[in-house]
């Protein structure tokens, strides 16, 4: 990490995106049919919040009766477009079949063996009302929560807009987290049904989510209803009463479904995400601002062409998916291509395999997977014809110059420019990031998007001069904000907006430059990022002391070359249990099968004490320093510094 923070520093390079790309972008156009000038003009109109957004709100959302107040903004809560009727999946569905879009194709999905399927928008709204039909059948209706366990097939969009138009509330979750993590989300969230598959293919293999949602579901009492879709045929456990197959519930039902007319702040989806306490926090999006701010950034940024071939290679169960797999593109009426396995199978060409054959335009993707191509090399890309692309995308975590540089040169030949997009679960759509008009310079995520106000905090409140490093904090509402969180309006005041009034708290560190640049430097709280993925260090350490021989864990993020970082677990065995490898090997597994492989640590380490404050916080920034060789300063406050030491000693 330190590594990177001092390449960042020295970044000087600029790419200035092809003037042609400039002149035909969304953004250009919308400047000039509102006579503004140029970018920095833009963002000091766009200082009225409410104008801005109600402007390009015109673009791309329709409700169904009109908002009597664009903002009603009471810190920290907000409602935008207050009073308006709409639906989430009117605006992604119903009004496309009524226009010559019916029989767009809306998703292109390659299964991982190599089958295809076309979706058109009349096929996917056909297979939305069928479903939408069902759930309402078996008692599903507004309001009601609906959790969703299925892998990056078409099924997953479905079951999704399927719960919109009836106007329940769906929770994803990613179907590499195991069954426990899915119990826990299940429980808080309360969920009267869940939608599952029987396997998938991964890597070749199958995964048996079926059979993980009945061990999630053996601890989960509220689910009354399960639907599993026939994905491979394999045999699964069965619930009779219980279990539905998707392809039963659907049979009779008809094609057309009335879509639920909900309010603009009504509730469409709580998406689990990880904090620094072991407990995940439950996400709140809403129907009205929220279609807003992932159709408007996706076409602002990603420049969105009705003709385009769009990929973003994220999962659906992370909030990317839900954003810019489903919601943004589907509002957009645009083309999508949708794949359900791992990148490197067969072989670490297959996503330039199908960029090449679906001739895709814009390509989103993680610096993670950058760096996994990276090291496989150029060769690769190089065997495909790529020419098709004409913007990237990063999300995630910072992307470090010599990545972000490889992925400019071997993916978009010189010439992409590359959106390297800052957001979070919480913000929901793209807030600081580069335009395709916009100047680039590489690891920074340039400045934040119009209607949005993004600073950096020093402790005393106030911005940080230029190039001095602080907190990242938003200062204004914006319509795709989180709404909370579900059942816990406390935890939402203290995490996010306690540590300074009326002031959203992202979590980041980061710094801006002479130009106003942004660089994200990385999370300040306890908070991991795995691939890309945010991972609570809490919540591996409880996972790891449900192990028997466990007495106490620290865990912390390593600097990794390729997932940014790397979990590494510091473990206090129980008195009498001798450490050696099979155990190291056995706890390792414990987390994976507690949390998903996501979770599994890299390296376990066996040590007599962690260190701790004296009200028996873990220190884990003290773990990180000792580890990664930084001074490790203040240990004053400690009630064990002997520990510190030992963690030298580990074994
Ligand atoms: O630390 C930031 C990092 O990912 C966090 C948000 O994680 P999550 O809610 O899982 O959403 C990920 C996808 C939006 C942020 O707090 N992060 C996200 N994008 C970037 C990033 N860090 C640096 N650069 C980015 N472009």
């Amino acid at each position: 990490m330190a590594k990177d923070i001092e390449a960042l520093l020295k970044e000087k390079r600029i790419f200035e995106p092809p003037a042609e790309l400039v002149e035909n972008s969304n953004i250009k156009k919308w400047m000039n049919e509102h006579d503004i000038k140029d970018y920095d003009e833009l963002l000091e109109r766009a200082k009225d919040i409410e104008w801005f957004w109600e402007e390009v709100s015109k673009e791309v959302i329709e409700w169904y009766t009109p908002y009597k107040k664009i903002l009603d903004w009471t810190p920290p809560y907000a409602k935008w477009f207050v009073g308006a009727k709409c639906n989430i999946a009117h605006n992604a569905l119903d009004r496309h079949v009524k226009t010559w879009r019916k029989n767009k194709v809306a998703y292109i999905w390659e299964g991982e063996p190599g089958e295809v399927r076309k979706l058109t928008y009349n096929d996917l709204y056909i297979g939305v009302n069928k479903f939408a039909n069902a759930l309402k059948s078996i008692g599903i209706g507004k309001g009601d929560r609906v959790m969703i366990y299925l892998p990056m097939i078409p099924e997953l969009p479905m079951a999704m807009l399927a719960c919109a138009k009836v106007g329940a509330i769906h929770s994803v979750v990613f179907s590499g987290f195991s069954a426990i993590a899915l119990r826990d989300r299940i429980n808080d969230a309360e969920a009267k049904a869940i939608i599952t598959c029987d396997s998938f293919y991964r890597r070749g293999k199958t995964v048996p989510l079926k059979k993980q949602t009945d061990e999630a579901l053996e601890g989960a009492p509220t689910v009354e209803v399960a639907i599993t879709f026939k994905r491979t045929g394999e045999d699964v456990p069965w619930s009779e009463g219980r279990d539905h197959w998707w392809h039963d519930v659907i049979e009779d039902q008809p094609p057309t479904c009335e879509t639920e007319v909900m309010d603009s702040e009504d509730l469409l989806f709580i998406l689990y995400t990880s904090g620094t306490t072991g407990k995940p926090k439950g996400i709140q999006h809403v129907h009205g601002g929220y279609a807003l701010g992932v159709a408007h950034t996706l076409k602002w940024v990603f420049d969105i062409k009705e003709e385009d071939v769009y990929w973003c290679a994220a999962d659906i169960g992370w909030v990317t998916g839900h954003s810019y797999i489903v919601y943004g593109p589907l509002i957009l009426g645009a083309t999508s291509v949708m794949y359900e396995g791992s990148p490197d199978y067969p072989d670490i060409g297959r996503l330039w395999s199908m960029v090449e054959r679906y001739g895709v335009n814009v390509f989103y993707t993680s610096p993670t997977a950058v760096r996994m191509f990276m090291r496989f090399g150029e060769k690769y890309p190089a065997k495909y014809d790529l020419s098709s692309i004409r913007l990237l995308g990063s999300v995630g975590e910072p992307i470090n110059p010599e990545a972000w540089m490889w992925y400019w040169k071997y993916i978009g030949r010189e010439h992409c420019p590359i959106m390297d997009t800052w957001w979070q679960t919480e913000t929901g759509a793209h807030v600081i990031s580069p335009l395709p008009i916009t100047t680039l310079k590489p690891g920074s995520v340039t400045r934040p998007l119009p209607g949005y106000t993004a600073d950096i905090y020093g402790t005393d409140g106030k911005p940080v001069a230029a190039g001095a490093g602080g907190r990242l904090v938003l200062t204004t509402p914006w319509p795709a904000m989180m709404r909370g969180l579900y059942k816990d309006p406390k935890r939402y005041v203290e995490t996010y907006w306690s540590e300074y009034p009326d002031t959203y708290l992202a979590g980041d560190i980061a710094r801006k430059d002479e130009n106003g640049y942004f660089w994200i430097q990385g999370r300040f709280d306890d908070v991991l990022n795995v691939s890309g993925h945010r991972i609570g260090s809490a919540e591996v350490e409880s996972a790891l002391v449900s192990h028997p021989k466990v007495a106490e864990a620290a865990v912390i993020g390593k600097p990794h070359e390729i997932k940014g970082e790397s979990i590494t677990a510091f473990v206090v065995l129980s008195a009498g249990i001798e450490p050696d490898d099979e155990l190291r090997a056995e706890i390792r597994e414990h987390v994976a099968k507690e949390m998903g492989k996501i979770a599994r640590p890299g390296e376990v380490w066996f040590v007599g004490d962690v260190p701790k404050t004296r009200s028996g916080k873990i220190m884990r920034r003290v773990i990180k320093a000792k580890v990664t060789g930084e001074p490790v300063g203040d240990i004053s406050t400690l009630a064990n510094p002997e520990a510190v030491e030992g963690l030298g000693k580990a074994k």
